[in-house]
C-alpha cells in the first residue's frame, strides 16, 4: 500500500492556487479550505504560483536549465501530507498555469496524497469540467481524491466587499473539505493507522458468517 512517509506525525496541508489573477477568488476559497484543515491542527501553507518562477514543462530528462523554483515547488508539495487544489474554469477545463505546475511534478509529489478539489467560474454552469479534468490528472498521479468537491458558479456574486462568502453554508462546506483533507491525510500517513492495517491483514480470518470464504 502506498502512503506518505510522515515520520514526525504532523499533518501538513498545502493549498495550490490555479489562478495568477490579483484578487483571485480561487485563492480565497483555497484559503478557506486551509482554515478548515488548521481547525484540526494541521499545518497549512498556501502555494501562490505568482511567487514561483516556473518555465513550461518541456519533458526533457536533463532539467539543469530549470530555475531553482521548480525544485522549490516540488519540495513544498512533497512535504505536504494533503493538498487542496483550486482552479478557475477556463474554456471548459482547468487553468493552464495549474496544468503546467502539475506537469512539472509527478508521483514523488502526489502519490498516496489526499487531495481536495475546488473550482470557481464566472458563468452559471460552474467549474465541473475543470474539476473533472483535475480529478483525472490526480488519478494519473496516483493521488486519493476526496469524493466531495465544490464548484462555485458566478463566483464574483458570491463574495461580499470584505472578501467573505455571503452564504455561510457554502463557506462551511469549503472549510469542511479542508477538514476532510486533514483527516484522510492523517489516516494515509500515520504510522498508527499503518500499524493497525498491518495487524488487521495478519489477523486470523473471522470464522463463520455468510461472508466467510
Ligand atoms: C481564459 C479564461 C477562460 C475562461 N473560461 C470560462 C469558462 O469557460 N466558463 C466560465 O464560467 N468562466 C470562464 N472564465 C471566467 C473565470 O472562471 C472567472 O473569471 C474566475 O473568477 C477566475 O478565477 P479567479 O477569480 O481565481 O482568477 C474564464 C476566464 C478566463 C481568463
Amino acid at each position: 500500500m502506498n502512503h506518505t512517509d510522515n515520520n514526525d506525525g504532523i499533518v501538513r496541508v498545502a493549498g495550490l492556487v490555479g489562478s495568477l489573477r490579483p484578487g483571485s477568488y480561487t485563492r480565497l476559497v483555497v484559503q478557506l479550505a486551509l482554515e478548515g484543515a488548521a481547525e484540526l491542527g494541521a499545518q497549512t501553507q498556501i502555494i501562490d504560483l505568482r511567487d514561483y518562477d516556473l518555465p513550461f514543462c518541456d519533458g526533457n530528462k536533463d532539467e539543469s536549465h530549470y530555475p531553482p523554483d521548480v525544485a522549490r515547488l516540488r519540495r513544498v508539495v512533497r512535504e505536504a501530507t494533503g493538498l487542496v487544489l483550486g482552479t478557475p474554469e477556463y474554456h471548459g477545463g482547468y487553468s493552464g498555469v495549474l496544468k503546467n505546475a502539475l506537469d512539472l511534478m509527478g508521483f514523488s509529489e502526489f502519490e498516496g496524497k489526499t487531495i481536495g478539489l475546488l473550482g470557481v467560474s464566472g458563468g452559471r454552469i460552474g467549474a465541473s469540467h475543470a474539476l473533472s479534468g483535475l480529478r483525472t490528472a490526480c488519478r494519473s498521479l496516483r493521488a486519493w481524491v476526496l469524493p466531495n468537491e465544490t464548484s462555485i458558479p458566478q463566483v464574483a456574486q458570491q463574495f461580499d466587499a470584505a472578501g467573505a462568502l455571503k452564504d455561510p453554508a457554502l463557506a462551511e462546506r469549503i472549510r469542511d473539505m479542508g477538514r476532510q483533507v486533514a483527516r484522510f491525510a492523517y489516516l494515509h500517513s500515520s504510522h498508527q493507522a499503518m500499524e493497525f492495517l498491518r495487524a488487521w491483514e495478519e489477523a486470523p480470518i473471522n470464522p463463520g458468517g455468510e461472508w466467510a470464504s
